[in-house]
């Protein structure tokens, strides 16, 4: 994928009506979007995919949702108020403001880059008896890459982790790192910048309380850790799930909706006996994975990424990585919490956050393993990884969005092939029928094949089609947008056969 790619998914995601610029009339806010008809209808078909399979499917999981606005004492007691920070540095000659980890992040993948092409190469070489694992720890230039770029990742945790920011613009300097758009050495120092939105609440200024946008749903669902246990008699091991907005100062917000100042988290806290959480941790991690894989993409669009690096409250942490059109980028961490938000806020609000566990007969404070996605940024994954240009056997080519059936904006789309003779109440008294299953559309305009295109480039599985024949034996056709094809099909037996292609069962069993 590249650059062009993501222009395609840019331009798509406007034209289409699934992602516009926030407040485009005044010539938008930068890093905030609004969602069109079909990106809403999208956003909510994964937002309830990601709920089912949390909540509907785990007896041992309940919802939540809290409000945004929290006691200003949550963010002292979760550390936020400290230590959400990221290291920004200016370019004096653009004036570009850049988070300088992840300009030493990009640095390391080009060396990355690097391997992956010897591997290429030597594979090509080799064929068959290519054996990669002994090829990467032999190969005299790629020990040496994978070296260099470990020693450099390692220097920059060290700096972060000391607070010595000094360092990191040395280590800036010293690799020589380039502002990526214009190309100038002159950098500032590093400096650290907190992330979170402020605001007041209170009606006159002497008044006022300083509140903070939470920046993620997370402490929400830990402030009401006891609420949720007591009041649904919840037996450790046990899950809170939340959907919900998150906000987030970003300085460096690019690569559209991947990384946005308002955005929607999708988290769940399972709490689990101390000594326990690394099982659950490794369990949480493949079962999120294999939700990201029933989706049908393919195995290669993912990839764990392990944190060697670890933030003060964790003592494992993985993203799942997904190929985005701009690379490998975080999609989802899946992080083993151990006591840290509960003990913090049992200290800071003299409440005591525990829970008696009725086998060890005695009272403790439960670890956590916590599973984090921006639904945003999911939007973003199964959008790029949907769209595609298809070239046809009769060296035609169509636009069409593959997104998987049970997420896609509108099931079925209920097409008269003219608008005349009846055919259009036909259709109609269809769509009365399959509207209380699945989301349908009517489309009469334009000539049935630029119908069907249009349907491609919003992704609607099935398209069904009313003609005269339908008025002498009640048949309709029934077009698959992936495969073409075209059948038959009694209008009496459309619900019972498309049914399948959207029950959770298939999807997630
Ligand atoms: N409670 C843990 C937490 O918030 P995080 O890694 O900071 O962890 C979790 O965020 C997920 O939220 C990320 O994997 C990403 O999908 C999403 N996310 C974070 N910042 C985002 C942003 N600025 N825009 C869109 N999505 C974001």
């Amino acid at each position: 994928m590249s650059d062009e790619k993501f222009k395609k998914v840019l331009s798509h995601a406007k034209e289409y009506g699934f992602v516009f610029q926030s407040s485009e009339i005044y010539d938008g806010l930068s890093a905030v979007y609004d969602y069109g008809p079909n990106g809403v209808a999208l956003k909510k078909n994964i937002r309830d995919y990601w709920w089912r399979s949390m909540v509907q499917l785990h007896q041992n999981i309940v919802g939540l949702d809290a409000a945004i606005f929290m006691h200003p004492t949550t963010w002292k007691a979760s550390g936020h108020v400290d230590a959400f920070n990221d290291p920004l540095i200016d370019n004096k000659d653009s004036k570009k403001r850049y988070r300088a980890d992840v300009l030493v992040e990009d640095y390391c993948e080009k060396i990355e880059n690097k391997v992956q092409k010897e591997i290429k190469k030597a594979k090509k070489r080799f064929g068959d008896a290519f054996n990669e694992a002994e090829f990467v720890s032999t190969h005299p230039r790629v020990v040496k890459y994978r070296q260099q770029k470990e020693d450099i990742l390692n220097r920059m945790a060290r700096s972060l982790e000391n607070e010595d920011l000094a360092d990191v613009k040395n280590l800036i300097e010293e690799l020589g790192i380039a502002d990526p758009v214009t190309g100038s050495k002159n950098w500032t120092d590093v400096k650290q910048f907190n992330l979170m939105f402020g605001t007041k609440l209170g009606a006159s200024a002497e008044n006022a309380t300083d509140l903070y946008l939470r920046p993620e749903t997370a402490q929400g669902i830990f402030v009401n850790f006891l609420n949720v246990q007591k009041t649904m008699r919840m037996k450790i091991p046990f899950g809170i799930a939340q959907t919900g907005k998150a906000f987030r100062n970003e300085i460096v917000a690019r690569q559209f909706i991947f990384r946005m100042r308002e955005f929607e988290q999708m988290e769940m806290q399972f709490f689990v006996r101390p000594g326990e959480e690394m099982k659950w941790y490794h369990h949480w991690k493949e079962t999120r994975l294999n939700w990201h894989k029933s989706l049908g993409f393919g195995d290669d669009y993912y990839r764990f990424h392990d944190h060697e690096k670890l933030a003060h409250y964790a003592n494992a942490a993985a993203d799942i990585e997904f190929k985005f059109p701009f690379g490998f980028k975080e999609l989802e961490g899946i992080h083993s919490r151990t006591d840290f938000d509960l003990t913090q806020h049992t200290t800071f609000s003299g409440k005591k956050l525990q829970y008696f566990d009725p086998e060890l007969n005695k009272s403790y404070t439960p670890y956590v393993v916590e599973t984090s996605i921006g639904l945003d940024r999911m939007f973003l994954a199964v959008f790029s990884a949907s769209l595609q240009d298809e070239s046809l056997p009769d060296g035609s080519s169509r636009v069409v969005m593959k997104i998987p059936a049970i997420l896609a904006p509108t099931k079925v789309a209920v097409l008269p092939l003219l608008k005349k003779d009846g055919l259009p109440d036909i259709a109609n008294k269809i769509i009365d029928d399959l509207k209380w299953d699945f989301e349908v559309t009517y489309d009469e305009k334009d000539a049935i094949g630029r119908r069907y295109r249009r349907q491609d480039a919003v992704g609607t599985p099935f398209c069904v089609t009313v003609d005269h024949q339908t008025k002498e034996d009640q048949s309709v056709t029934l077009r698959d947008r992936d495969t073409m094809e075209q059948i038959r099909i009694p209008i009496a037996e459309l619900r019972q056969h498309i049914q399948d292609k959207f029950d959770l069962r298939n999807w997630l069993k």
